[in-house]
């Protein structure tokens, strides 16, 4: 019996010392100390044992046990240490390793040039103001002198909400809004979107931006408009820009005129972008029409003031030589991250 209890003992510790892994250790210890395991079996077997002899071999059997039990416990704290030593070696952040770099977005082309507009005329004293999108038909066309029959109101040109409300067409609509608030003198620009029922093409999108400015002051002439655009333009495109006024009509201003600037690309001499005339059309402008003043609530006689319209994206294409504005919808950041 000794040396059986002996055999089982050296198997046992094979066994121990053979196992990897935690799994493998308990399955020696249901296999030697379990139910139906090799020691308990040789309990079952004191029966045969004579009486005399039980408590030697009962002692020796609790000894084999003991031994067997201690040896796994042993070793299942070394493979536990073992084990959570190899975790924390695979989980060590290396911290000199190169970060993994997010893509930062930054400012679209337009919202550049607005913010240069939007410093030229707020050095000059000017306030930046907004309006809806949707607009009353009012504001967008009755109130700048433009009456129901009139072809800008087309249904061509413009997205009808129903009969009295639009996608204003143009940024003027904030001019009546802010003039009938009564508060006086005036000197505002307001930027935004405005819509067209145009087809996309290298120059024309449905929904695109202005930039609205509005001036109503005593004593407010045409040399004050000329000036201011004149400062703007120069500002905007360089010292060395010469600007022209040229005759035209919209049914808020008059006089009305178009200002052209001397082609930022070759500096007056023609060539692809002006057409070869030397000039570029960058906003409509004029002298607020009495109509407009009185239908806001200002008396002409006393107040007079200017006004002028510039396209967003116009102004944007080129400053960045762009020739195709769809370039500045599609979101590419190819396209975007240049500016
Ligand atoms: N709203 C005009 C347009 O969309 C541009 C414009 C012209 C605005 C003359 C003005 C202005 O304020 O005085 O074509």
């Amino acid at each position: 019996m000794k040396d059986k209890l002996q055999k089982i003992k050296d198997d046992a510790v094979a066994a121990i010392k053979a196992s990897e892994g935690l799994g493998a250790l308990n399955d020696v210890r249901v296999n030697f100390l379990g139910k139906k395991g090799v020691l308990t079996s040789v309990l079952k077997g004191m029966k045969d044992v004579a009486p005399e002899d039980r408590p030697a071999v009962g002692q020796m059997v609790n000894e084999a046990r003991e031994a067997i039990e201690n040896l796994i416990e042993d070793t299942k704290k070394k493979m536990e240490a073992a084990e959570l030593e190899k975790q924390l070696e695979d989980e060590v952040i290396d911290v000199t390793l190169p970060a993994k770099k997010s893509i930062c977005g930054h400012r679209h082309p337009n919202i550049i040039t607005l913010e240069e507009v939007e410093n030229i005329f707020i050095g000059m004293g000017y306030e930046v103001v907004e309006g809806p999108e949707v607009e009353y038909d009012y504001y967008n066309f009755e109130a700048l002198n433009i009456p129901a029959n009139h072809p800008a109101k087309d249904e061509q040109d413009t997205f009808y909400i129903n009969d009295k409300i639009v996608l204003r067409t143009q940024t003027s609509s904030v001019q009546a809004r802010i003039m009938e608030q009564g508060k006086l003198p005036i000197r505002i620009l307001s930027p935004g979107r405005a819509f067209r029922s145009d087809e996309v093409d290298a120059t024309h999108s449905p929904s695109f931006h202005q930039i609205e400015g509005l001036v109503i002051d005593k004593g407010i002439t045409f040399a004050d408009l000329k000036g201011t655009l004149e400062e703007f333009a120069k500002k905007l495109y360089g010292e060395d820009t010469k600007v022209k006024f040229r005759p035209h009509h919209f049914p808020f201003t008059e006089p009305s005129a178009e200002v052209d600037v001397t082609c930022f690309k070759c500096k007056g001499k023609g060539c692809r972008f002006c057409k070869n005339s030397g000039w570029v059309e960058i906003l409509g402008c004029g002298m607020v029409h009495p109509n407009v003043l009185r239908m806001s609530g200002i008396d002409p006689e006393v107040y007079q003031g200017f006004a002028f319209g510039v396209g967003l994206e116009r102004i944007t294409l080129f400053k960045y030589e762009i020739d195709d504005m769809r370039l500045l919808y599609e979101n590419d950041t190819r396209f975007l991250r240049q500016f």
